[in-house]
């Protein structure tokens, strides 16, 4: 990042569009903080306590976790100093109350939300990237077996890592994640379209081209 930037944003569209793909470019560009309540969520599953298992019944089926349990994480982690320079809210908003639960935090804490990225992408371009997906269980990195491959089969370019597949993206429970979207967050395209705040972006192309065009979106505003 060549300079302190301010920018939040949402990155809004069904699983397996390439949120957490582009989040990544992103950070490395402009140096924003990301917020992925996916990951967060999973690590407090991963850490145990007694919250663990209920998390887990939610996500392992392609529920959504209640509002109040996201919500209070993503405010908790965006009162935090880091969070000051701009921030990358990958996966929150995902119903309306979470947006409206956003819109009175940053109100209340003096900042706005400066761009909603919609990656509108076809279901069969979301069901062949998830039911390639593999996560290095160390770092965290995001592959695909064909799209994004690793150098070694099933094993992390960064770390070392093993690579596996995330429970939810088994077949069954993808099928129900983009049912669980369609239901309860393509609303929220018309909620940030009315407030002025949505940007179309094609989910559907190669990662390095969207993330260009992105680039030139945001420079265009003006927001980068
Ligand atoms: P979460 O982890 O947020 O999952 P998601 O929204 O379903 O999104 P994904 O991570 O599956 O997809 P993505 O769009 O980030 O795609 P990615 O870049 O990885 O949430 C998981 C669960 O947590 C939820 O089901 C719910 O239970 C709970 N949860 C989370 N937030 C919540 C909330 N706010 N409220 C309530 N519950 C919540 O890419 C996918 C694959 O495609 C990768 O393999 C990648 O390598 C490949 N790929 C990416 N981009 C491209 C490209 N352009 N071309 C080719 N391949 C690509």
């Amino acid at each position: 990042m060549t300079e302190e930037r301010r920018a939040n944003m949402v990155l809004l569209g069904p699983p397996g569009a390439g949120k957490g793909t582009q989040a990544a470019l992103l950070v490395k560009a402009y140096g924003l903080l990301h917020i992925s309540t996916g990951d967060m969520l999973r690590e407090a599953v991963s850490e145990g306590g007694p919250t663990g298992g209920e998390l887990s019944s939610y996500m392992n089926t392609g529920k959504l976790v209640p509002d109040a349990i996201v919500t209070r994480t993503v405010i908790e982690r965006m009162a935090k100093r880091d969070a000051e320079g701009g921030v990358i809210l990958d996966g929150y908003p995902r119903t309306r109350p979470q947006a409206e639960s956003l819109d009175s935090s940053l109100d209340a804490s003096g900042r706005t939300l400066d761009v909603v990225l919609y990656f509108k992408t076809q279901d069969e371009v979301a069901i062949q990237r998830l039911s390639g997906r593999r996560v290095c269980k160390d770092c965290g990195k995001n592959y695909h077996i064909t799209n994004m491959s690793s150098k070694k089969e099933g094993v992390c370019d960064i770390c070392g890592g093993e690579l596996y597949q995330r429970e939810d993206d088994k077949p069954e429970t993808v099928k129900n994640r983009l049912t669980v979207y369609e239901e309860n967050t393509k609303d929220l395209i018309e909620y940030y379209r009315t407030k002025g705040l949505l940007q179309e972006v094609d989910g559907g192309l190669p990662a390095g081209e969207l993330f260009n065009n992105i680039d030139a979106l945001f420079k265009k505003d003006g927001l980068i």
